[in-house]
Parts: structure tokens; sequence; C-alpha cells
């Protein structure tokens, strides 16, 4: 079965590509390359001796997006293409708006015309908004506090309108929470441009020394240790959930938001901590103010991704940093030679 991966060159695409490869699906590719590389590509066909079928085109190209979709007999669809920088979106607002809406619209648009009525979306945690409450429980209610929260809040809002307009279809809204790790062959992985917002790509880059130290946004928190707490959950982890997801929607028709984090909450300093254990290297810290908008604890309830998927996460913490040090140590300037 083919599986139309946008944004699979990305670092949770390219992961979920070798899951799908293993799993027996044909993934076939498009991506802008507008925050990857190609050789990411090549590095999945290394680790799965598996060609993929790339197509280098933006998904808010109607016409590309036709001729992929004439050309390959695609079973469902998984919609990864997007920006995702937090920042960057408060200030460049309708770069993020089109990007990711437009994209959207086109893709489903395409979809529509070829008859193709499954999809797996990539949403987020942030749809949770400002809450406090944890866990997060799918059925809790949505916010965004910036413009890249608000386009997956809009995205899952019309997904799901398409659904009650055609029960036909059948779409998950995945909601991931902090994706980290990397392949265990340490030849793929997360690969940010300049300085990281993300907190595990910045304790590696200090880990490796390409910077000074790891600024703690915060210890007054009510946490254990005043630090914030997240769902880290490992990238390998999240990609078989993919798997699982593509699955439920070639049998079943629905609408489903299905939370995919591991359910446990680590702090700021505990990564930092396990990190140094994985790597045998410092990280040097000090404390900063909090960061505006940041919460401070999230993590999931994951219940409904094992009932309904058969999913859970299984890698723990110190998995999650030995993979993201090796990828780190071996690809100091990650795609980059
Ligand atoms: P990424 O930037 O590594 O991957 C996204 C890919 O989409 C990139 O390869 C980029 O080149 C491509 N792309 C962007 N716009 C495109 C367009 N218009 N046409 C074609 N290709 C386009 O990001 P990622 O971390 O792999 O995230 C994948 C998805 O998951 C995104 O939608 C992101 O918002 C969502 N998500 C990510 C995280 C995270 O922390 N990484 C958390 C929650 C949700
Ligand atoms: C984690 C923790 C920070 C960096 C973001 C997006 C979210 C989702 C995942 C896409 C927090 C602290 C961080 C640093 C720090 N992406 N931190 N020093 O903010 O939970 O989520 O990525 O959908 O939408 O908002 O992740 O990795 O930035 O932060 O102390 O240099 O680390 O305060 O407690 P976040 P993060």
């Amino acid at each position: 079965m083919s599986i139309l991966v946008t944004g699979g060159a990305g670092y949770i695409g390219s992961h979920t590509l070798i899951a799908l490869i293993e799993a027996g699906f044909e993934p076939i590719v498009v991506d802008n390359l507008c925050n990857s590389k190609k050789e990411s590509l090549k590095r999945v066909e290394k680790i799965t001796g598996k060609k993929i079928k790339f197509y280098e085109n933006d998904v808010r190209d109607a016409k590309a997006m036709d001729k992929i979709f004439s050309k390959n007999n695609i079973d469902s669809v998984i919609h990864f293409a997007g920006l995702k920088a937090v920042g960057e979106s408060v200030q460049k607002p309708m770069e993020y708006y089109d990007n990711n809406l437009t994209s959207t619209f086109v893709l489903i648009d395409a979809m529509k015309k070829h008859n193709v009525k499954k999809i797996v979306f990539s949403s987020s945690a942030t749809v949770y908004g400002a809450s406090e409450t944890v866990p997060l429980k799918e059925g809790m209610p949505t916010g965004a506090t910036n413009p890249y929260g608000r386009t997956k809040l809009f995205i899952e809002e019309i997904l799901r309108d398409l659904y009650v307009s055609d029960n036909s279809w059948s779409i998950t809204l995945l909601r991931y929470f902090n994706p980290i790790g990397a392949h265990i062959s340490g030849t793929i992985g997360e690969d940010p441009k300049g300085i990281p917002n993300n907190l595990m790509p910045y304790i590696s880059q200090v880990a490796v020394g390409k910077l000074e130290k790891l600024h703690v946004f915060g210890d007054d928190y009510n946490t254990a240790d005043g630090t914030g707490v997240r769902d880290y959950i490992h990238v390998v982890d999240l990609a078989a959930g993919h798997v699982k997801a593509v699955q439920w929607v070639l049998g079943n028709e629905g609408c489903e938001e299905i939370n995919l984090g591991t359910g446990n909450g680590t702090s700021v300093l505990e990564l930092k901590n396990a990190f140094e254990k994985a790597s045998g290297k410092d990280v040097p810290f000090v404390i900063d103010p909090r960061r505006p908008g940041d919460l401070g604890e999230v993590y999931a309830d994951a219940s409904k991704a094992k009932e309904l998927l058969g999913w859970e996460a299984k890698l723990n913490i110190e998995r999650m940093c030995e993979d993201s040090w090796r990828w780190q140590k071996n690809n100091p300037n990650g795609y980059d030679k």
C-alpha cells in the first residue's frame, strides 16, 4: 500500500518512513525542503535498503499535487508538512497561516479529486493552549497562544468539519507531545537551523561544544525541582504511532484526535542530568527567567492511543538521551558535512 508522506524529509517524517517501510508500506515523499535536506532521505534509503520515491514540491502547488496523485495509487496520506517554530510564527504569522493552511487546503482538494479519504494529520499538544490541568486528555478544551498553535487548531477544526460533511473520510489528528531522540543508527535525527529553540537540541549542542551553556528558563514553577516539566517522547515511538494511525484510517471511518505521548513528565534539570549520564559530557547551565508563554507542567493522558490504536511508547528517557547524543556526536553539523 502506498502512503503519501508530506514533509517526509523532516525530523519526524524521516523516522516515520523507516517505520512504514518496516511495516510493509510504500512511502512516497513530497517535501519542498524548506526545513530539511535531501540527505535525510538518502540516509533512510541506506538504513532500509529501499529506494524512496521523492517529489521536491511545495504542497501548496496544486498542479504538482494533482500530478502526484495521478501518477501514484495512493491509499492514505500522512501530512507532516508545515512550519513549526513558535517564536517565528509570532514574527511571521501570515507565512505560517499561508504555509500550514494553504498546504492543507490544496492537499484535501487533491485527495477529494482522487478519492483518497484517509489522512493522518500532525497536530500538537499545543492545541491544549494554556491549560494548567494535567494530564491532558483528548476531550479537554482547546486553545492557542500563538499563530503556530492556531494553525494546528484551525486545521483540526477544518478536518473535523470535512468529516461531518462526508462520513466516509477517515482522519486522525495526532497530538504530539515533545518528540526527541533519533534513530539508533545515529545517521538521522533532528537538524534545527541556527540556534535551537527546543530543549533537547540545545542540550546536545552544549554537550558537543557548539554552545557554551544551557539557559534553564525558570526554576520557580510549581514542580518538584522548580523547572518546567514536559512529556518527552522518542521519535521512534512516535513513528510507530503513525504506522498504527495509518492502519487505523485504512480500516475505519471517523475523525479522532489522539495524544501521542508517554504519560510521564520530566523536568528540564532531569533531562539535562540524564543527558550528561548518557553522553559522559558536562552540560553547564544557568537559571534564566521564565520564557514568556511557557507552562509549568505538560504531559499526556496516553490511554486513548492505547485503546484505539493499540500503541504505547516503549523507549525511556535514558534511551532518548543516548540516541540524541549518538546523532549529535556523529553529525555535529547535522546533515551538512
Ligand atoms: P520538520 O520541519 O523537520 O519537518 C517538516 C517538513 O515539512 C520539512 O521537511 C519541510 O521542508 C516540509 N515542509 C514545510 N512546508 C512545506 C510545504 N509547504 N510543502 C512541502 N514541504 C513542506 O518538522 P518535524 O519536527 O518533523 O514536524 C513535523 C510535523 O509535526 C509538523 O507539522 C509539526 O508542526 C508537527 N509537530 C512537531 C513537533 C516537534 O516538536 N517536532 C511537535 C508537535 C507537532
Ligand atoms: C521544553 C522545556 C522550556 C529551551 C515546543 C512547542 C510545541 C511543540 C514542541 C510543535 C520547557 C525549557 C527550553 C531552553 C529551557 N512543537 N527550555 N531552555 O516549549 O514544551 O514545546 O516544542 O508543536 O508547540 O511550543 O518545548 O523544547 O522548547 O521546551 O529551559 O533553551 O524546556 O522552558 O520547560 P515546549 P521546548
